[in-house]
């Protein structure tokens, strides 16, 4: 068992610090459990009074290698004693090169790539829109509801859910939305056709086609609730995009690196996309990200137009080496683990829609799973307060679980990926009692 709890959640130092943070720190940063964190390893997390949980979020889809990997550490560690920062746009380092090539091989797409690294997942999605402008010399960013990009004004005109974007507008010009094809609340039978429907509509008679520079698209919702596309509509939007000259950009920041039980999410839909941008896992906690896509548009911006003081940095690029040798490591032996890990996640989940009928829809690829919790299945009334109570309840009983869905009423499973079965087993146990609590088992 590695869940102990010695205090009740939050403990003592942990309530002390909430109380410090405020004081200290801006309203705006979200926490999702009140508990301060003191270390972590593998899929367990210790907190400042000592307590013991079962971390089910990976600091929000992060550390999928779990907590401080040993080789990842060594060659942070390592890296750290040679050089912390020259900026690479001063004085540039090989491990910059390294990795960059490294993700042109292994990204989904048989032509010649280029890569461009930076800090942040929102930076990642700004700068293949920068791209992608510089290339088609258009300016129109088609976007999809309940998607998400991050926080920072473009990233932030291109995320769909309204809590991101409350009082900050006017924001970017040039970005339309159109309907993600969200089976479970399609008004139609058909999500896909009905989302492509609105798209072609969207695109050909209102905004025009070549006024399009990019499309860009999470082929599973992250934050908007674990929502996968069906393979037809990628594939339409796909070979409309070449179709019309328009850069499809795959957000792969949170799916990346292992999350759906393939290196990328790509894999599961036979699609190629111009540009992909990662962040989240490929770093395993040290914040780096990338843009990799056709070298013809990645070299459309100008010598000095897209980059920074941080982009890239040594000791990040370190950990990226570090994780994307793991991948490669005994032929692929740890995506095979992590199908195995997918297939228990999923296989649990679906019993559960069986036996609570707070469960309105289960759904995700690979481990990336999420149960969308609902007052009534025959209405689908989103239940908010149902997923919150339940995160609170794993929370107090020593597991650490994230919300998600633009009505806030989904709960995902983003464990680490190299989380052992008796871990999985442990977590997922509190995960059920708490669905029992909620009181409305069948
Ligand atoms: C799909 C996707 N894109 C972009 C981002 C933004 O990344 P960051 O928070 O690192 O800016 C996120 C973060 O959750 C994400 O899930």
């Amino acid at each position: 068992m590695r869940i102990e709890l010695k205090t009740e959640i939050p403990g003592p130092r942990s309530r002390a610090l909430m109380d410090q943070r405020r004081a200290a720190v801006a309203r705006g940063p979200f926490h999702g459990t009140p508990i301060f964190v003191a270390k972590a390893h593998g899929a367990v997390i210790e907190d400042v009074d000592g307590n013991r949980l079962l971390d089910f979020a990976s600091g929000i889809a992060v550390t999928n290698l779990g907590h401080t990997p040993e080789d990842v550490v060594q060659a942070v560690q390592a890296q750290a004693e040679r050089f912390l920062h020259t900026s690479f746009n001063v004085v540039p380092y090989e491990g910059y090169v390294t990795l960059c090539e490294r993700l042109n091989r292994i990204t989904p797409g048989s032509f010649a790539k280029k890569a461009f690294l930076a800090n942040s997942g929102a930076e990642a999605v700004e700068n293949a829109v920068k791209i992608a402008r510089a290339h088609t010399k258009r300016q129109g960013v088609v976007v999809f509801d309940h998607a998400f990009h991050g926080r920072t004004y473009l990233a932030m005109s291109m995320t769909s859910k309204v809590g991101y974007r409350q009082g900050f507008a006017p924001f970017v010009p040039e970005v339309y939305r159109t309907p993600f094809p969200y089976a479970y609340r399609s008004p139609e039978p058909d999500a896909s056709a009905w989302a492509l429907r609105a798209f072609r509509e969207l695109v050909l008679h209102h905004v025009g086609a070549n006024n399009v520079a990019a499309v860009v698209l999470e082929l599973i919702l992250g934050e908007g609730g674990f929502v996968d596309a069906p393979v037809p509509f990628v594939q339409e939007l796909a070979s409309f995009c070449k179709e019309h000259g328009i850069v499809l950009i795959v957000d792969e920041i949170q799916t990346g690196f292992g999350r759906t039980g393939k290196l990328f999410a790509c894999e599961h839909y036979g699609v190629e996309p111009d540009l992909v941008t990662l962040a989240k896992g490929l770093g395993s906690g040290l914040p780096i990200s990338a843009v990799v896509g056709r070298a013809e548009i990645m070299d459309a911006p100008v010598e000095g137009a897209i980059g920074g003081t941080f982009g890239g940095n040594p000791v990040a690029i370190a950990a990226a080496l570090a994780v994307l040798d793991r991948f490669e490591a005994d032929g692929g032996a740890l995506l095979k683990r992590i199908q195995a890990v997918g297939e228990q996640i999923g296989a649990r989940l679906l019993a559960w829609k069986e036996r609570f009928p707070i469960i309105g829809d289960v759904r995700g690829i690979g481990p990336m799973r999420a149960i969308e919790l609902v007052r009534d299945p025959r209405t689908r009334e989103p239940d908010k307060a149902a997923a919150q109570a339940l995160a609170k309840y794993c929370y107090q009983h020593g597991v650490v679980v994230l919300g998600a869905g633009t009505y806030g009423n989904v709960i995902r499973l983003a464990p680490p990926l190299t989380l052992e079965d008796a871990e999985l087993d442990e977590g997922l146990v509190i995960l059920e009692a708490g669905l029992s609590e909620l009181g409305r088992s069948a």
